[in-house]
């Protein structure tokens, strides 16, 4: 072996450990690089600096899937190739793609003869502004031939996710907010009908509030607009934001009215990647019938081989999430996606009794009847010592994620923590969240520092 390829060889050793020739470079951090990098190296740098990145496991501020099968790891990795839009490529995705719909058009009790239509989206978000979207369309249209203006349009909703206030300035419509009020932290049907005139596209009620884990009445919201169409002739419809009830109500509260049973609900949204357990990056929007949807959103797009309709924010997009929610409903089906939202909710109520023993705590959401988390406050006098911030800021240093907000706008005095039990936040997991709030509250207890009024991180909690 001459003393050249004794080198090349030694260099290719040194690719493979950490003690490779790249190690002590820094990555290249803003500027395009000009030179290659070896893949194994570069694997490893930046595995490393992920490092640095919160345990997802441990984050109870999200709603989202952080453990999956083995088997939804295979099937994403057989779809990595596969872009859902293609459907000319992937006839077969699409058709999995809509086997869901019907599926879900099925759990949400859409009329059969009514012809639901729908589609996937990115997550909730989107979904969202599609049901938006179709609204004022619709809305629009309506103005339109009764020779009315339509310049001025509102959306009436409670305490929603931030992708309702996105929508309305995105689109260009008035969002009336309906604020806590007192004990009330959820829009009440007064307030709704109080809200509500010719130019309001629809409201918006939501399955498991983002802020409190709690359903809005639809039910109630429904009839009072039945009430207000009788006597004023308004006919406003309901869109359902059931992010993350779409796929616990079902299952836990069977007999709740929520759904397309009202004849009001004309769309919902929900979220494949929260608790329909798909991995990150699947939505799902679902219309009560073909009207509600108005055709001149659907985009005719051809030159992908045959014709395609299309309705959605992005164009290309990963098919795997899809394919892999088709797998949850066959694999899971009602049984099991009920023994998993069953399971969840009891770590939560177990949780919530735990902190209510802790005798310093209220609770706002208790892990029953809604999103299975709990959503709590420092009891009144308690927060002498420490704030609900200190509390979240001190259970960071343990990993936990467990995020203190107010209940903006009218109760912004009401500081809360929140932590969501999703599979895989298992009842021995939460007893060791449990021992950490322990710990930090007689930490807090016995150093009282200054009172933090806002949270720590610069980057702030997620609440997706
Ligand atoms: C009620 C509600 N709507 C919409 C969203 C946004 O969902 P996504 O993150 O899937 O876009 C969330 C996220 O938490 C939510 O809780």
């Amino acid at each position: 072996m001459t003393i050249h390829a004794k080198e090349e060889i030694l260099a290719h050793f040194d690719d493979d450990v950490h003690g490779s020739v790249f190690l002590p470079q820094p990555l290249p951090k803003y500027r395009f690089p000009r030179k290659e990098t070896s893949s194994d190296s570069a694997y490893q740098l930046v595995h490393d600096e992920l490092l640095l990145d919160g345990n997802s496991r441990q984050n109870l501020a999200t709603f989202c899937q952080t453990w999956t099968e083995p088997e939804i790891e295979r099937l994403m990795a057989e779809c990595m190739g596969k872009n859902l839009v293609d459907r000319d490529e992937y006839p077969q995705t699409s058709e999995l793609e809509s086997r869901c719909v019907h599926m879900l058009g099925d759990l949400w009790n859409a009329p059969r003869e009514e012809r639901p239509l729908g589609c996937s989206t990115t997550g909730s978000s989107e979904a969202a502004m599609l049901g938006a979207l179709a609204m004022k369309t619709r809305w629009r249209r309506s103005r339109e031939r009764k020779g009315k203006p339509a310049t001025k349009p509102n959306l009436i909703c409670g305490l929603v996710h931030s992708c309702w206030p996105m929508f309305a300035r995105f689109f260009d419509v008035e969002l009336r907010r309906i604020p806590c009020e007192g004990r009330r932290l959820h829009m009440s049907p007064e307030e709704v009908i109080k809200r509500c005139d010719e130019n309001t596209i629809g409201v918006v009620t939501t399955l498991g509030a983002t802020y409190t884990l709690k359903y809005e009445p639809v039910n109630d919201v429904a009839e009072a607009l039945d009430d207000l169409e009788e006597e004023h002739g308004l006919n406003i419809p309901i869109h359902v934001d059931a992010a993350s009830g779409g796929f616990v109500a079902p299952f836990l509260d069977p007999s709740l009215s929520w759904d397309f049973c009202i004849p009001r609900v004309r769309s919902i949204n929900a979220s494949g990647h929260k608790f329909g357990l798909a991995p990150l990056g699947c939505g799902w929007i679902v219309w009560r019938n073909a009207e509600d949807l108005p055709e001149e959103l659907i985009f005719e797009v051809k030159y992908l081989g045959s014709s395609m309709r299309h309705f959605a924010l992005n164009f290309s997009r990963p098919a795997g999430q899809v394919v892999a929610q088709y797998y949850n409903f066959v694999r899971l089906g009602r049984d099991g996606y009920t023994r998993i939202a069953k399971g969840c909710a009891e770590v939560a109520a177990w949780l919530a009794d735990e902190l209510k023993k802790l005798d310093i705590f209220e609770l706002i959401h208790d892990g029953r009847g809604g999103i299975p988390g709990c959503v709590w406050t420092l009891k009144r006098g308690q927060d002498a010592a420490f704030s609900a911030y200190d509390l979240s800021n001190q259970l960071r240093l343990k990993g936990w994620q467990v995020p203190a907000y107010p209940l903006a706008p009218n109760r912004s005095d009401l500081v809360v923590l929140r932590a969501v039990t999703r599979l895989g936040v298992s009842r021995d997991l939460a007893g060791l969240l449990l021992d950490d709030i322990r710990r930090a509250v007689r930490q807090l207890e016995k150093n009282p520092t200054q009172k933090s009024l806002t949270r720590a991180s610069a980057g702030g909690f997620n609440h997706s």
